[in-house]
């Protein structure tokens, strides 16, 4: 059977996708039954009220969480099919993440922690030492390679953050809030990362509150009580041009 996520590379479809918490108080419905392709080569932004239902959304296009009904499709494979072994495989290879407060290994160097997941996935040091210096150029942050994060800028822990997340050349980015604690500019270095890591191919998808995020992705998804508002329904706003690298 196919829907609407028939196999394009790196293309993440939920289909009808419903989550219902079962709480002491009775039952939160999450989210109600929310289709939705998210496309390679685009930023999309989630948007919405709090309580909406936009992270219990990302937690389960990540496969950290498992609908009530419907699906996630990945590539044409639900991930609801997958044993947990290679849920957290394909987490790992296939996908990468931002948070708002970066996460990273508060003991290690920049350097380190934009390596570790590629220690994981087995590759070489010699791998992981070039790749990671690579990927803090691309950022330009290549420069604090050597700090570790509480000593950089919020604006750098951020694009460290985001070097990590292409540690595995993923197909996917995941990133919730990753402007939430900055200033206007480090926000828009932020996104302006985040456009260009789509323009490489890859499927971004940003969950925020941050109107100039919203202006800077291709769609716009709007949550409003575990639906999609069509009112805004993934306003393809104007495609805009890869941003060059400055
Ligand atoms: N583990 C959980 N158990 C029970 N209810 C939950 C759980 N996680 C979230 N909820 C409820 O589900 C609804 C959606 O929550 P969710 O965290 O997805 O919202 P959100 O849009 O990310 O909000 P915010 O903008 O504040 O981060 C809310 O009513 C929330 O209280
Ligand atoms: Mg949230």
């Amino acid at each position: 059977m196919s829907g609407i996520s028939d196999t394009m590379s790196g293309m993440l479809a939920a289909e009808a996708v419903t989550r219902t918490y079962t709480t002491p108080a009775g039952d939160v419905h999450a989210l109600r039954g929310v289709s939705h392709a998210f496309m390679p080569g685009r930023v999309t932004a989630v948007m919405g009220p709090s309580g909406s239902g936009k992270s219990t959304l990302l937690n389960l296009l990540a496969g950290f969480d498992r609908p009530s009904s419907g699906r996630v499709v990945f590539d044409g494979v639900s991930l609801g099919d997958l044993p947990e072994r290679e849920l957290a495989g394909l987490r790992l290879r296939r996908f990468g993440f931002v948070f708002q407060s970066s996460n990273l290994i508060s003991v290690l160097p920049a350097r380190k922690n934009v390596a570790f997941p590629m220690g994981l996935a087995g590759l070489s040091l010699r791998e992981r030492t070039d790749r990671a210096q690579a990927l803090l150029e691309r950022f330009g942050v290549d420069h604090r390679a050597d700090a570790v994060p509480n000593r950089l800028s919020g604006g750098e822990r951020q694009r460290v953050a985001l070097a990590r997340a292409l540690a595995n050349d993923p197909d996917v980015v995941f990133a919730d809030e990753p402007t939430g604690n900055l200033d206007r500019s480090s926000g828009r270095e932020v996104v302006n990362a985040l456009r260009e890591v789509a323009a490489d191919g890859r499927t971004v998808i940003v969950v925020t509150h941050d109107g100039a995020v919203a202006d800077a992705a291709d769609v716009t998804l709007r949550i409003v009580d575990g639906e999609i508002d069509d009112a805004a329904d993934a306003s393809e706003t104007a495609l805009h041009e890869p941003v060059a690298s400055t």
